[in-house]
C-alpha cells in the first residue's frame, strides 16, 4: 500500500466534501481482507442513500500491526481527516484518549451486543468503539483428503501433525507437488502472537501475561510447544509460512494446496465462492489441543468501528457508527462476508445459518476464547505482543530454542513491566 495513494483519497474526499454544501463525506479508514471492504461498499449503500451522506473508504494493509502503526502516527498528528478507524479488538485500552464516547449514541443498541463484547471495548466507562464483528478462530479440513485416507478430523495438535504429513506426503507421491499439511500465520506480526498463544495455551503454558498482571510465559509447556511448531516448518508447513498472513494462508489454501489450515471465519465464505477450488470440500473444526485432558484455545479476535476525536463530522460519523452496530448490517455482513456477529440474537437467526453453517456452531467457540493480554496490560500491549511474536518467529527460524527466546522474553517484559503494566 502506497501512502501517497491513500493520501490522495484522503484530499479527493475532503474536496468532494468542500462541493457538497450540507452533506458530509465520511472518511473511514480500514484494513483490507479478503472481500471484506467490497462487502462494505455495499452495505453502507442505503446509509448513504438515507442521510445524503457519502461514506470513503480508504483501504489499509491487512495486516493489523501495520495499520496500528500507521492509526498511531495519524492520531498522535490529530489528524482532522479521517472520521472512523475500524479498530481491532485489542486496541480500545491503548487509543482509548483519541476516540469520542460513543456510551449515549449507542444506549439503544449496546444492550443487544454480547456484553463480553461491549466491555472489551470500553476503557474506564468510555466506549470507544462500537463492535464490528467478532473472531475465532477454526482448524479448516479437506473432507474429501480426510476421508480419501480414512482420518477423522484430528482433536490434538499431534495427531493433526500425523494426518498432515501422511495425507501430504502420499499426495506428492500421486504427483500432487505442491501440496502441504498445515498452513497457518507465521510472519512476525499480530496474527502470530494469536496462533502462537493458541499453541501455548492449550499445551497448559499460560496466556503470556496473566489477567492479574504477572509474567507466565517462560515456562517449558510454552517452550515446548513453540519448539513443536518449529518442527514443522520445512516439514508439513512450507518454509515460506514464516511470511504468512491469513491471506497467504488462505491462498495456498484455496488453491487446493493444503490439508489444514488455521484461519478465521472469514475464510469459510471465501473458500465456498464460486472461484474456489475447494468449493464445497471442507469443513471446520475447533482448533486442537496439546493433548488428552487438555483444551483447545482459540485467540479471540474481531473489529470494531470507532469514531475520531479530531473528526469534523463526528455527528454524521457517530450516526453511521449506530447503523454499522444495527442487527440489518451484522446480518448481512454475517450472510455475506462470513463475519461472526456480535448480536446475540443473530446465531439464531435461519437464513445466516443456512449461507453460512460456521456460524451457529461457532457461537461457544468464540464464547470460549482467550483474550489476549491487552487489558492487564493497558498502552504496553503492543510492545508485549511485539517482544513475544519476534521470540517466537526467532525459535521458529531457527535462531535459539523456544526455552533460550522465552527467558529473554521473560527478562524484557519484566523490565518493560517495570513496578506495573
Ligand atoms: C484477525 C482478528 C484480529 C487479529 C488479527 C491478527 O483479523 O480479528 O483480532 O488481531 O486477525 O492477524
Amino acid at each position: 500500500m502506497k501512502l501517497k495513494s491513500m493520501f490522495a483519497g484522503l484530499v479527493a474526499g475532503t474536496v468532494l466534501m468542500g462541493g457538497m454544501a450540507s452533506a458530509a463525506t465520511i472518511n473511514f479508514v480500514s484494513g483490507a481482507t479478503g472481500n471484506d471492504l467490497a462487502i462494505f461498499q455495499e452495505l453502507v449503500k442505503p446509509w448513504e442513500e438515507k442521510t445524503g451522506n457519502k461514506v470513503n473508504v480508504v483501504p489499509m494493509p491487512s495486516s493489523t500491526s501495520d495499520q496500528f502503526g500507521q492509526y498511531r502516527l495519524w492520531l498522535a498528528a490529530g489528524n482532522a481527516d479521517i472520521d472512523l478507524y475500524q479498530m481491532d479488538v485489542i486496541w480500545a485500552p491503548q487509543l482509548a484518549d483519541q476516540f469520542v464516547d460513543l456510551t449515549e449514541a449507542a444506549k439503544d443498541i449496546a444492550p443487544l451486543h454480547f456484553p463480553s463484547i461491549i466491555e472489551s471495548q470500553t476503557v474506564n466507562g468510555k466506549l470507544v468503539a462500537m463492535p464490528l464483528f467478532t473472531d475465532a478462530p477454526a482448524l479448516y479440513y479437506r473432507k474429501d483428503l480426510l476421508e480419501k485416507y480414512g482420518k477423522q478430523p484430528p482433536k490434538t495438535w499431534a495427531d493433526m501433525a500425523a494426518i498432515a504429513e501422511e495425507i501430504q506426503n502420499k499426495e506428492r507421491e500421486a504427483g500432487n507437488k505442491d501440496m502441504q499439511g498445515f498452513v497457518f500465520q507465521g510472519n512476525a506480526y499480530e496474527g502470530l502472537t494469536c496462533n502462537a498463544l493458541e499453541w501455548v495455551k492449550s499445551n497448559g503454558g499460560g496466556q503470556i501475561v496473566e489477567a492479574d498482571g504477572s509474567i507466565s510465559i517462560n515456562n517449558e509447556k510454552a517452550a515446548a510447544a513453540i519448539d513443536a511448531i518449529k518442527g514443522w516448518v520445512g516439514k508439513i508447513a512450507p518454509e515460506g509460512v514464516l511470511a504468512y498472513q491469513e491471506e497467504e494462508a488462505r491462498g495456498v489454501w484455496q488453491v487446493g494446496n493444503a490439508v489444514f489450515m488455521r484461519n478465521w471465519p472469514y475464510a469459510y465464505g471465501l473458500g465456498n465462492s464460486d472461484d474456489s477450488k475447494v468449493k464445497g470440500m471442507f469443513d471446520v473444526v475447533p482448533l486442537p489441543s496439546g493433548g488428552e485432558g487438555m483444551t483447545s484455545a482459540a485467540t479471540l479476535g474481531g473489529w470494531n468501528v470507532g469514531v475520531s476525536k479530531y473528526s469534523a463530522n463526528q455527528e454524521a460519523a457517530i450516526d453511521l457508527v449506530k447503523f454499522l452496530g444495527s442487527p440489518e448490517y451484522q446480518k448481512v455482513n454475517a450472510i455475506k462476508g462470513s463475519k461472526l456477529p456480535t448480536i446475540i440474537s443473530l446465531y439464531d437467526d435461519a437464513d445466516i445459518a443456512a449461507a453460512q453453517p460456521i456460524i451457529p456452531r461457532w457461537k461457544d467457540v468464540f464464547l470460549a476464547a482467550v483474550p489476549r493480554p491487552s487489558a492487564p496490560t493497558k498502552v504496553k500491549y503492543n510492545e508485549v505482543s511485539s517482544l513475544f511474536w519476534s521470540a517466537v518467529h526467532d525459535t521458529l527460524s531457527g535462531k535459539g530454542t523456544g526455552a533460550e527466546n522465552l527467558e529473554i522474553l521473560e527478562a524484557k517484559l519484566t523490565e518493560l513491566k517495570g513496578d506495573a503494566w
